[in-house]
């Protein structure tokens, strides 16, 4: 069933809002595993991951966050990208590094995500997501997340996803058939 949708490079989300589907294969495991439980819970709202979240069990949800979290694209030595001043602003106002570790690819917590190289669209609504209360369809309630996107304006939350996006990436894609 993941397959179905993280398993096709490029792949759109186009309900509630249109997007590429976030990069899995590589992520953390716990990361994973928390995101999945808060689909289930509703603290995410977004209802295709709902529906999918919902019926899974925990064996299942350790199996599958296990599985994707092994397929990290690894680099050994990942250089280090210089941001440009307006967005270096930005990062240090809020702190985004000292959550989300060196190359925003090593998260000081396993239930923290790397982001470097993720999708800048999908990078762009999760940020907005965590702004959005009160929508049915719409919206993330991470007090911590809650706290860091307040203090940004959308155009803001742009440039930073952009600049995540655009660095070297433990994430990725990894196409497979769904006839196997
Ligand atoms: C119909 C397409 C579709 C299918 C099938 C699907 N997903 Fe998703 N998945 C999405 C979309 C779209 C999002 C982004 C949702 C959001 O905005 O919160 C997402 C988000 C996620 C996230 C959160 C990623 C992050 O960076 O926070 C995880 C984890 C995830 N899916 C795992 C799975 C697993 C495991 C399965 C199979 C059991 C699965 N998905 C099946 C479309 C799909
Ligand atoms: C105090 C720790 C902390 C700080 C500081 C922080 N984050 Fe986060 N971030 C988190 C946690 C925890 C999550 C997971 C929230 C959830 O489960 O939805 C997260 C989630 C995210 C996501 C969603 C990723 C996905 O795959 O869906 C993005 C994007 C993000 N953070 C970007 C940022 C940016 C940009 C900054 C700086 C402006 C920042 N974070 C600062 C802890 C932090």
């Amino acid at each position: 069933m993941c397959i179905g949708c993280h398993g096709i490079p490029g792949y759109q989300a186009s309900f509630p809002e249109v997007h590429k589907v976030p990069m899995i294969a590589g992520q953390n495991a716990k990361y994973i595993a928390s995101a999945l439980a808060a689909y289930a819970k509703g603290d995410r709202k977004h209802p295709t991951m709902r529906g999918i979240a919902m019926p899974l069990k925990d064996e299942d949800i350790t199996q599958i966050a296990e599985y994707y979290a092994s397929q990290a694209k690894v680099d050994p030595v990942p250089p280090t990208v210089e941001a440009p001043a307006d967005v270096r602003k930005l990062l240090d106002k809020g702190a985004c590094a000292s959550c989300h570790g060196a190359n925003f690819s090593k998260p000081i917590d396993g239930t923290y995500p790397k982001i470097a190289g993720q999708h800048a669209d999908y990078l762009y609504v999760a940020l907005k997501s965590y702004q959005t209360d009160g929508k049915s369809y719409i919206g993330r309630s991470n007090a911590v997340m809650a706290g860091q996107v307040k203090q940004f304006t959308h155009a803001e939350l742009k440039t930073l996803s952009q600049y995540l996006a655009s660095l070297p990436s433990e994430l990725r894609t990894v196409p497979q058939s769904r006839f196997r």
